[in-house]
């Protein structure tokens, strides 16, 4: 009896200090298992004279009670408190603050192209685009450009073959624009243009907005009027343009444009009546049909806009930069 009564004592003693369920397992294993303590003291049962017997027995039976109930009871404590810190480790402090993620925005000169496109689109224009890799009669030929032109000069533009080259400004959507579609229309064409330059001021690559006006009766009264209407929208209701008499092959009369901007002029477009040539170069009859075009330099009108020096800061892709646009 005393025997039985110091496996118990032994038993809670362990069960007690026991800290997780692997050791619990092991001491179930030790009094409780097949080859355990109270297992043996059954077997010992059989040794014992016939009337000890029942007392013995509910003896060993009730010590085997108490260890199973203990140890359940402190598995069951365990297994809470194990449970617990794994929550604990798992859980979200929802209180702090989130890890901020940079939001990008569209490159100064996407800006500029857009407010650009929506100015024109009110005015009843179209957008189309062009290949940037063109030929020489839609860039030159169509154009009223002779041979001779220094435009054409394989040290001013890129050439891939001898007839095909990377555009050297966006006016070529004018042909195919006009050999696609019949008279009147109304549309401007963004995009890049290439050629060789390189300093502070010129780029081998920029960006430029065609525009093409074609209807009967076009003067120069409504390009001066549309392009006052885009100088107003872009640079403030103050501003005006100056047509300045210049050169191109494809217009006539051709205009160097100036904007004012604050107290300045500012050079930002060539423009001018559409040359009748071109007309014929692209089908239309010069005798009923009109029309002006112009073509604007987007990096320009950027740099005037936000006194921005050098044309090479476009295309750094530093984000300094480009964040305060
Ligand atoms: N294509 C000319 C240039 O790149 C600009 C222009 C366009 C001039 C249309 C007149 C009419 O300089």
């Amino acid at each position: 009896m005393d025997e039985v009564q110091k496996l118990v004592d032994d038993a809670l003693k362990e069960i007690n200090s026991a800290t997780d369920s692997s050791t619990l397992n092991n001491i179930r294993i030790k009094y409780l298992g097949k080859k355990g303590l109270i297992t043996s003291l059954m077997k010992k049962l059989k040794d014992l004279p016939q009337e000890e017997r029942p007392k013995f027995g509910a003896h060993v039976n009730n010590a085997k009670n108490i260890i199973t109930q203990k140890i359940n009871e402190k598995l069951e404590e365990i297994s809470e408190k194990e449970k617990k810190k794994k929550y604990e480790e798992l859980a979200v402090d929802i209180s702090i603050p989130g890890a901020r993620r940079d939001i990008g925005h569209l490159h100064i000169l996407t800006q500029i192209q857009k407010e650009l496109e929506d100015i024109f689109i009110s005015m009843g224009f179209e957008v189309v685009e062009g290949p940037e890799v063109e030929d020489t009669w839609h860039n030159f030929d169509a154009l009223n450009t002779p041979d001779w032109h220094p435009a054409r000069d394989i040290q001013d533009s890129f050439y891939f073959t001898d007839k095909i080259l990377l555009r050297t400004h966006t006016s070529p959507v004018q042909i195919r624009t006009m050999l696609q579609r019949k008279p009147p229309l109304a549309i401007i064409s963004p995009g890049r243009v290439y050629r060789r330059d390189y300093d502070s001021t010129h780029l081998p690559m920029f960006t430029q907005m065609e525009g093409l006006f074609v209807d009967k009766n076009v003067t120069i009264k409504h390009l001066k009027y549309t392009l006052e209407e885009m100088a107003k929208r872009i640079f403030g209701e103050n501003s005006k343009v100056r047509l300045r008499p210049s050169f191109f092959p494809f217009t006539e009369p051709s205009y160097e444009v100036d904007v004012l901007f604050g107290d300045t002029w500012l050079e930002i477009l060539g423009a001018g009546m559409v040359d009748p040539n071109v007309f014929k170069n692209a089908g239309y009859d010069p005798e009923e049909w009109s029309g002006f075009a112009f073509g604007l330099g987007l990096e320009r009108i950027a740099m005037v806009k936000y006194g921005i020096k050098d044309i090479r800061d476009f295309i750094r892709n530093d984000i300094k930069f480009l964040e305060n646009y």
